[in-house]
């Protein structure tokens, strides 16, 4: 069976359906490339399959449960993570607080919850900073850990969301365009990391509109076309196949 699975989707906003009947199987230890003009449907598509947004019908099946419409943070604890397309860390926060905020269950910094702090709080707090750092000396930002969150490049906020994201150890990884906005030096940096996430068995499924950088990356690029599957495969079929050029070229890129 599939890690993650959407059947049937549908999701209409108004009167206009930005998912028509999708469906998408993604099978463990996948690296998985989405892609489609503008407007086709992809990051409503993760909206769907991460509960931020609840599909009109069909359903979304992870790690064998129906999920459908359950929230985003219930969906984190089992694994199923997600960036979006903006992001969303706090600008007044330094980035090395950001990160830490973004592992789960957070013990309170309250003197109260200071006096009765148990040891195995103390423990899991150890090793949130620890993962930090960590995560922090990854994505090359530790020496911005003390900066504000706010005075980030575009390409280096790109890096603290992933670092965000990583703390909360996900199974399925999903990526909004990581690599919008970032510069070639970085761009390759991050899908370095990507690769070996993905080498150490975390599932990877991207949106991304920087074909070359994502080509190389992925095993497979699903095509996305006013909210279908156009074109599901290898990426080298994928990109020659006329009807994926017909969609970039002729249908409202
Ligand atoms: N919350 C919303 N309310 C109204 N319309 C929405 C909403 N979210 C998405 N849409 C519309 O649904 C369609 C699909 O949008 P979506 O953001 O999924 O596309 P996308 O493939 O991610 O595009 P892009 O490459 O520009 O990010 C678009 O026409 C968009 O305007
Ligand atoms: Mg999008």
């Amino acid at each position: 069976m599939s890690l993650l699975a959407a059947a049937g989707l549908v999701k209409e906003f108004g009167g206009l359906r930005a998912i028509d009947g999708l469906s998408l199987s993604i099978e463990a230890g996948e690296l998985v490339g989405v892609i489609g003009p503008n407007g086709a449907g992809k990051s409503t598509l993760f909206n769907c399959v991460t509960g931020v947004v609840t599909p009109d019908e069909g359903t979304v099946t992870y790690d064998g449960t129906e999920v459908t419409g359950d929230p985003p943070d219930a969906l984190a604890r089992r694994g199923l993570v997600r960036t979006f397309q903006s992001t969303r860390e706090l600008e007044t926060m330094t980035v090395r607080d950001n990160v830490r905020l973004a592992a789960p269950d957070q013990p309170g910094e309250r003197t109260v919850d200071a006096l009765l702090r148990t040891e195995s709080m103390q423990t899991t707090e150890r090793a949130v900073r620890t993962r930090a750092d960590e995560l922090l000396e990854t994505f090359e930002l530790d020496h911005l850990a003390d900066e504000y969150s706010g005075t980030l490049s575009g390409g280096q906020r790109k890096l603290l969301e992933l670092a965000r994201t990583l703390m909360l150890d996900p199974d399925v990884l999903m990526l909004d365009e990581p690599f919008a906005g970032v510069n070639p030096t970085l761009t390759g940096d991050i899908a370095e990391h990507i690769r070996e996430l993905n080498a150490n068995g975390m599932t990877v499924v991207i949106i991304e509109h920087e074909l070359e950088t994502l080509t190389e990356l992925v095993d497979r690029l699903v095509v996305l076309r006013q909210g279908r599957v156009l074109v599901d495969g290898e990426p080298e079929d994928v990109l020659a196949d006329d009807r994926v050029i017909e969609a970039y070229l002729g249908g409202g890129a």
